[in-house]
């Protein structure tokens, strides 16, 4: 008999548009090891309000997003898939966990600090707490596994020290769980600027991100402007932050090894290096793009997926709760 599968718990934010860093750092390897998992897949809305957002656009982010999760490869057979405020035990959960939290576990968190000097003037608590939320969403579902880009390692690692500590104190109720980041593609840096992040909130600068809905025009012409670099040499040297980057989505989309695109590239410049990069990223994400422009005209489809996945999300979330709620003593 095969041994039980792990399971793997991961999220992504309905706001801003998806780009090139989302897919290779994260959703590329939910859909590629969707069979060795059991898979649980969600649509963070609650904590996209962390952020005030336009509740019109934040309802058509969200379904848009649930349709390109699976114009992306998510197959609903194999992963669960759901909207985070379908299902109120996150919300719930947070709340426990936000009461065991100390302040300064949460003040050490680089995105809240990040994220707090782009707005200082109006620094909502939700934002400070929303850490304890995504705890939540991962000790829900007694998840083994977290797969998600290098930004988010701390996160989890404050959901690791949360578990214990809650069973430590209450009796051991949560599976502890581990960060899975790649070792490539776990940070795709801004094409324009390739010491920042790519970033869904850059995304009104004009040559930052590639989304993943962008044209085969808007691709070429957006990886023709990135910045390199005044050494026209094509190796994998972090130290030359615009060519690593490059390199780093060829090889993501290739899974080439450095060593045969080094060769591959060798004595060429960075006009034919961005080219062949554009050629790959255009081909990889064309079916992706039609397959979303089919789908987001589906909202009957994607609305029973959506209400299936947060039905047998709910089961497993129920329970974890009701358990940690009563070890807390809550009647
Ligand atoms: P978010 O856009 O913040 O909801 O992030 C969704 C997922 O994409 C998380 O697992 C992030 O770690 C990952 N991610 C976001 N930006 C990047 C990036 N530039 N490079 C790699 N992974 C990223
Ligand atoms: N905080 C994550 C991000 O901004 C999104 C997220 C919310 C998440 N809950 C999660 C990721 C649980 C993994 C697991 O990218």
């Amino acid at each position: 008999m095969q041994n039980k599968k792990s399971r793997v718990f991961s999220g992504i934010q309905p706001t801003g548009n998806i780009h090139l860093g989302n897919y290779l750092g994260a959703i590329k390897n939910w859909v590629d090891r969707q069979d060795h998992y059991e898979n649980i897949f969600c649509v963070v809305n609650s904590h996209a309000i962390t952020i005030p957002q336009d509740p019109k656009i934040l309802k058509e982010k969200t379904f848009e997003l649930s349709a390109m999760l699976l114009a992306c490869g998510i197959d609903p057979k194999k992963s669960t898939l759901f909207i985070q405020s379908q299902v109120q035990e996150h919300t719930s959960l947070a709340w426990l966990l936000t009461c065991i939290t100390p302040m300064g576990d949460l003040n050490r968190m680089t995105q809240f600090k990040d994220k707090s000097q782009k707005n200082p003037k109006s620094i909502l608590s939700g934002l400070f707490n929303y850490p304890n939320l995504m705890s939540a969403d991962i000790l829900l579902y007694q998840s083994d596994f977290v797969p998600v880009g290098e930004d988010q390692k701390q996160h989890i690692e404050l959901a690791r020290d949360t578990a214990l500590r809650f069973n430590r104190d209450f009796g051991e109720t949560f599976v502890i769980p581990k960060p899975l980041i790649m070792q490539e593609g776990a940070r795709i840096m801004g094409l324009d600027d390739p010491s920042k992040k790519m970033s869904k909130s850059s995304g009104d600068k004009p040559n930052h991100l590639i989304a993943l809905i962008d044209t085969p025009e808007e691709i070429l012409k957006k990886f023709k402007k990135a910045t390199t670099d005044s050494q026209n040499l094509i190796t994998f040297d972090k130290e030359r932050l615009g060519v690593y980057n490059l390199l780093t989505i060829y090889q993501c989309f290739t899974q080439k090894s450095q060593k045969t695109i080094e060769e591959e590239f060798k004595g060429e410049g960075y006009g034919k290096l961005k080219s062949k990069i554009a050629e790959v990223v255009i081909e990889s994400l064309r079916p992706i793009r039609e397959s979303y422009n089919y789908l987001i005209t589906q909202k009957d489809y994607l609305e029973k997926i959506l209400a299936e996945g947060a039905k047998s999300a709910r089961e497993i979330a129920q329970k974890t709760y009701q358990d940690a709620k009563e070890k807390m003593g809550l009647i």
